[in-house]
């Protein structure tokens, strides 16, 4: 077992994923010395059965970034430290009040009326489709899939179309990360505690309202960065997977064959997208609540794990040989994690409602959609945190936009 640090960046992550976690896997096992940006240390996961050990005992690999234990090795300007950064949300509590924070989350999500959400999908969908049906080509992620969860997510907090557009809009800035982000972020802290007071003092049927409504008598202090982080939580992962399904059907000739008949295809390739291409390809992580063993190495006390749910989807042990449509059924990846901190489940059925409505609409609109760029020139966004196409450029015949939506 080699101890040589593996650095967590570089082209690889994007142009050959599998072969990396192969590699990783033959020379370190299944816990992997990674330095992030900067030297910064951590421990790269990517055994299935060391993954899911390792989310299964919250009281030995715990959330809370204040346990770990290389603070001092992180530059003040780190490109990283959103991803740790203690925020007071459900993703870094522990205990009772993880429950209490993601009992609330959960239940409000719950509340989501199923047909509801489809119907309102559909509309959305069909109206971001009208905005390009007319001309010959677009870029599916900027027109469409980056798009629809963030309109959807937005109705389900209660916004009309234009309020939702907008926070639309300050998402993907801030996502993307550039000269504008900061202020994008503060827009939507600003929208979310209008929002936050508009409901206090008129209740509706919408996720805020029950959150605000819940037992668990949330501060505004306390609603703001939890609403933003169910946003960004919700939005950025079920883009990534929708574009990464539809790049699936586009490319993929055993997904292409069956394109016309998209009800059945649609959710076998997102399927298919979890455990291959799966949009959180890594995540930060737990820290050691004490010195363990784990995968054959010692683990200290604080050491951050990083959940290298990509590797563990990819791990041989799991894998048997079953690909593609034939593993229709599966869902033992761990795409959305396991355990206290995995992602809720009501959460992941909206997602997948989301996605499968944004393909369907999509093949039902556009039926002869095909990427207009040769499949080897396609790009992946350029981090091994997630994975999501850097752009989906495609071609149909022109139709007609429906204009009702
Ligand atoms: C409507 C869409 C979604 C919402 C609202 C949502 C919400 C959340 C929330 C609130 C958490 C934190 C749970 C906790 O710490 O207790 C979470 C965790 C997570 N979600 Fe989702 N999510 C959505 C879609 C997705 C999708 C599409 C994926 C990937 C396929 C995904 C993958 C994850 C992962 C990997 C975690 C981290 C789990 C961990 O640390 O163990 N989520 N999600």
């Amino acid at each position: 077992m080699n101890d040589r640090p593996v650095h967590l960046y570089g082209p690889r992550f994007q142009t050959d994923p599998t072969g990396l976690y192969q590699e990783m896997r033959a020379e370190h096992g299944p816990v992997v010395p990674v330095l992030m940006e900067g030297g910064v240390p951590a421990w790269l996961v990517i055994g299935y059965r060391e993954v899911h050990h390792v989310v299964s005992d919250p009281a030995v690999f715990a959330r809370s970034s204040r346990r770990w234990n290389a603070w001092e090795k992180v530059p003040e300007d780190w490109p990283l430290l959103p991803l740790v950064m203690q925020l007071p949300t459900v993703l870094y509590s522990e205990g009772e009040e993880h429950r209490r924070r993601a009992g609330a989350i959960s239940d409000a999500l719950a509340g989501v009326d199923a047909h509801e959400l489809r119907t309102v999908a559909t509309r959305l969908a069909d109206r971001l489709v009208d905005e390009f049906c007319g001309s010959t080509g677009a870029d599916l992620r900027a027109a469409y899939t980056a798009r629809l969860p963030a309109l959807v997510l937005s109705w389900m907090y209660g916004l009309d179309d234009k309020r939702g557009d907008l926070l639309a809009a300050d998402m993907t800035t801030m996502i993307d990360g550039g000269p504008a982000a900061m202020d994008a972020q503060r827009a939507l802290m600003a929208a979310m505690a209008a929002l936050v007071a508009e409901r206090r003092a008129s209740p509706g049927n919408d996720v805020v309202s029950r959150m605000i409504g819940h037992p668990a008598g949330f501060t505004d202090e306390e609603l703001v960065p939890e609403l933003i982080v169910l946003l960004g939580g919700g939005n950025q992962p079920t883009g990534e997977w929708l574009g990464n399904a539809l790049r699936l059907m586009l490319t993929d000739d055993r997904f292409a064959d069956s394109i016309a008949g998209a009800r059945r295809s649609a959710r076998e390739a997102l399927n298919e997208a979890l455990w291959e291409d799966t949009p959180t390809q890594i995540q930060a992580g737990r820290f050691a609540a004490h010195d363990v063993e784990l995968g054959g190495r010692l683990i200290r006390e604080g050491d951050l794990l990083l959940l290298g749910l990509a590797g563990a989807n990819h791990d041989q042990r799991v894998h048997q040989g079953v690909h593609g449509p034939g593993r229709q059924g599966n869902h033992a990846h761990l795409s959305f994690s396991h355990g206290e901190h995995g992602c809720p489940f009501p959460a992941r059925e909206i997602a997948e409602t989301i996605a499968v409505t944004g393909i369907e609409v999509l093949m039902d609109r556009l039926p002869d959609l095909e990427l207009s760029v040769p499949a080897t020139e396609l790009r992946w966004r350029p981090s091994p945190w997630v994975r999501g196409v850097a752009s989906l450029p495609v071609t149909f015949t022109p139709a007609p936009p429906r204009g009702d939506t």
